[in-house]
């Protein structure tokens, strides 16, 4: 019986160094441990034993069983810290390596021509005010002269919504008429930067969405001079201070007159070149005395109350100082292209 006892530790240790997994530790321990285990087994048997063997059979059954478990329970976390390693290694991350850069952002091209032409009207006394992209026909055409099925109102290519009445705006304009309505009878001098809309075929001249900055004065005594004053220092301060610039006649419903700022190009200095298609000059902006209806619409009476207003493109403005000749770059997030700009 001791023989069989020692031989069944024998194979116990030798089974266990030999197992791999969790499993076969498991079963292990069921077939020398477990309740209908070797060892059980063994002990059934000291029925068989005379008296005074029983005794050390007893006492040397029971070392092996705490030297099985013994064994068993090393096996076990020796098991367990090898797993772990193992995954250790195979999770190991390499803390040298460069990581992939990332490239700081900077202000866009857009945003840093808004930004110059704030910075030159704020030193004139303009305020920015923001009105919003989606805007009522109401606003952005009836109370700015052009009622419905007006034919100016195809001047602007015009995104509209489901809901009847809404629509993108098509230009900034529609901000005039909501600070009149707020600062009446104030007198006025802000800006209204801002996104616009228009149901275009995109092309190197037009884009479907691009800035617009908006100007309006009103007040007591107002004139084309002050309109004129006002655009030629803002033209010479952002094109350079030998600028020529000249007023010419043009047409928008909400002015009267209307005009189309030009500089003198920026590229040829006038002589003509394929930028200013051979003309000499370039236009950079709409302007006009606001017309008698609007500020009526505004409510301000025409009869005490004049005002000036203009709007221009941000990126038009940019594409003429920087030499660019597709407006779709902006907006296409080609870092090669925005990058020019830092
Ligand atoms: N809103 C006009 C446009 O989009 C520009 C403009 C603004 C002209 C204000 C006159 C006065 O073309």
């Amino acid at each position: 019986m001791l023989d069989q006892l020692h031989e069944m530790e024998t194979k116990a240790l030798a089974e266990l160094a030999a197992s791999q997994t969790e499993a076969a530790l498991e079963q292990w321990h069921v077939a020398f441990l477990g309740r209908k285990g070797a060892l059980t087994e063994l002990l059934r048997g000291i029925g068989r034993l005379s008296a005074q063997e029983r005794p050390a059979f007893g006492q040397e059954a029971n070392r092996v069983k705490v030297a099985l478990e013994q064994a068993y329970e090393q096996r076990a976390v020796a098991m367990r810290q090898a797993a772990s390693q193992l995954q250790l290694a195979r999770e190991q991350v390499d803390v040298t390596l460069p990581g992939r850069p990332v490239g700081p952002g900077h202000e866009h091209v857009s945003t840093r021509t808004l930004r110059e032409i704030y910075d030159i009207f704020a030193a004139m006394g303009f305020q920015v005010v923001e009105a919003p992209e989606v805007e009522t026909d109401i606003n952005n055409f009836q109370l700015l002269n052009m009622p419905p099925h007006h034919p100016a109102r195809d001047m602007w290519n015009t995104f509209h919504t489901t809901r009847e009445g809404l629509l993108l705006r098509t230009h900034t304009s529609p901000g005039q008429i909501r600070v009149m309505r707020e600062r009446c009878p104030e007198p006025i001098r802000v800006i209204l930067p801002g996104k616009c809309y228009r149901y275009e075929q995109v092309t190197a001249r037009h884009e479907s969405m691009f800035y617009q900055v908006e100007g309006l004065a009103v007040g007591e005594r107002l004139t084309m001079g002050d309109l004129k004053g006002t655009l030629i220092s803002f033209s010479r301060q952002m094109f350079g201070p030998e600028r020529k610039v000249r007023f010419r006649a043009s047409y928008f419903p909400f002015t009267e007159p209307s005009a189309e700022v030009d500089i003198d190009c920026v590229l040829c200095g006038g002589k003509g070149c394929r930028v200013c298609k051979n003309s000499g000059w370039l236009e950079i902006l709409g302007c006009g005395m606001v017309h008698p209806n609007v500020l009526r619409n505004g409510g301000y009476d025409p009869a005490h109350y004049t005002g000036f207003a203009f709007g221009m493109g941000p990126e038009r403005i940019a594409m003429l100082k920087y030499g660019i000749d597709d407006i779709r770059y902006f907006f296409a997030n080609d870092l090669r292209f925005l990058q020019q700009f830092v």
